[in-house]
This record gives C-alpha cells, structure tokens and sequence, in this order.
C-alpha cells in the first residue's frame, strides 16, 4: 500500500465556499464558511460550523436566523476579503446589495446566484474550537439567468469550491455523469 497518514485533519475534498449572512449589532454582517452541508433532505436542514469567537455567532444566536449565499467565481475576491477581516473591525454590510426574504432578518447578497433562507433550529457544541449552527432552509433565491428548463444550472451559477489544505480556490470542472443513472452500468459488474 502507497498510502501515507496524514494525521487527524478536516480534508474532505472539495468543500464548497459559502457566505453566511446573519444581523449582528442590528447590522447585517457576513462570514465565509467552507465547514458547510445538507444534514436532512425533508425538511432541508444545513449546517454550517463557525469558530467560536467570531462576531457572527453571537447574532445567529439572538436573530434565530441566518442564510447561505453561494458565490460566483467573480465573487471570489469579495468572499475571500470577508473571510480575512472580521465585521468588528469592518462594516460588510458596505459591499453588497442585500435583500431580506420571509423571515425578515436574515440578509441576503443580491450578487450571490443563489440564497438560502435559514431558520436557526438547533446548536451543536462538541466542546471544540466550532460551533455548529442547524438551519431550517425555509426558502431559496436565485434569478432565471443561472437556470436551465426550470432547473438550477451549476455551470450558470459557476460556484467556487475550496481546497482545505493548500487554501485555494478553485471553479467547478464539466459535467461527467447523471446521479441515479450513470452508476446503472455496473449493475452486470456485481452479482445481486
Ligand atoms: C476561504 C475561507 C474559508 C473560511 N471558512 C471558515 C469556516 O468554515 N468556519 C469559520 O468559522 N471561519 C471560516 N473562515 C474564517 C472567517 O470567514 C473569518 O474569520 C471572518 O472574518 C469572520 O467574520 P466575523 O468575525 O465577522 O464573523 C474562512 C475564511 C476563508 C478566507
């Protein structure tokens, strides 16, 4: 075996590159966050883990609310900028134009192709470094300019995946394959 250890490190490749909104300071701020996933289909939840002492947490925790916008890769000097200086020290709300959906205090970016709209449901503290924030998607955004036949389309929403380990960003390759049909092939491979 040509396998080396790598010790105990959070290298899931790729990990995609969000940017979660939340009202802080009655102030709209924003975070980029790579610790992000689907934890339930039905009703969709998502999970997004922050470190515990940035200035986000303590507002997802009062507004019970937050989003997820999914950047571009124009956006991918914007999102990277926010993800470097902390909204203590810098007002973020500056560099987008922000919308509010259903719930009223969870700001979005206009700019972003697509938009989660999270009700907080649920906090997770392993007693580590991160706190994970359980949100309740409770609607979804995007523009007809990034769908294809009334489906959102990956190559029109041209998202930014992310590499933990070397922190790059990268764009999102061609399409390979269909989900639930291009594994069909291997069915005469096994025996059922
Ligand atoms: C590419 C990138 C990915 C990041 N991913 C995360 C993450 O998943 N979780 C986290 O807590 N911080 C992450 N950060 C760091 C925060 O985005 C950064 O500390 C941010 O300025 C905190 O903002 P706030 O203090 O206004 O909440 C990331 C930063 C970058 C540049």
């Amino acid at each position: 075996m040509s396998k080396i250890s790598l010790g105990a490190n959070p290298y899931l490749y790729p990990m995609p590159v969000v940017i979660v909104g939340a009202m802080v300071d009655e102030k709209p701020n924003f975070i980029t966050v790579t610790y992000c996933g689907i934890v339930q289909h039905n009703p969709p939840y998502i999970a997004v883990t922050l470190s515990k002492p940035h200035y986000t947490n303590s507002g997802i925790k009062k507004s019970k609310s937050f989003s997820v916008n999914i950047p571009n890769t124009r956006m991918m000097r914007v999102t990277d900028f926010i993800g470097i200086y902390s909204g203590q020290k810098v007002n973020k709300e500056q560099l987008f134009d922000i919308f509010y959906g259903d719930l009223g205090n969870a700001p979005m970016i206009n700019e972003a192709p697509v938009n989660l709209e999270c009700k907080l449901v649920d906090m997770l503290d392993f007693n580590g470094s991160c706190e994970c924030f359980i949100g309740e998607i409770v609607q979804t955004y995007s523009e007809k300019k990034y769908m294809k036949k009334g489906l959102l389309s990956m190559p029109k929403i041209d998202p930014l995946v992310f590499s933990i380990h070397t922190n790059f960003f990268f764009n999102i390759g061609r399409k390979i394959g269909q989900g639930w049909f291009s594994g069909l092939r291997y069915k005469n491979k096994v025996k059922f």
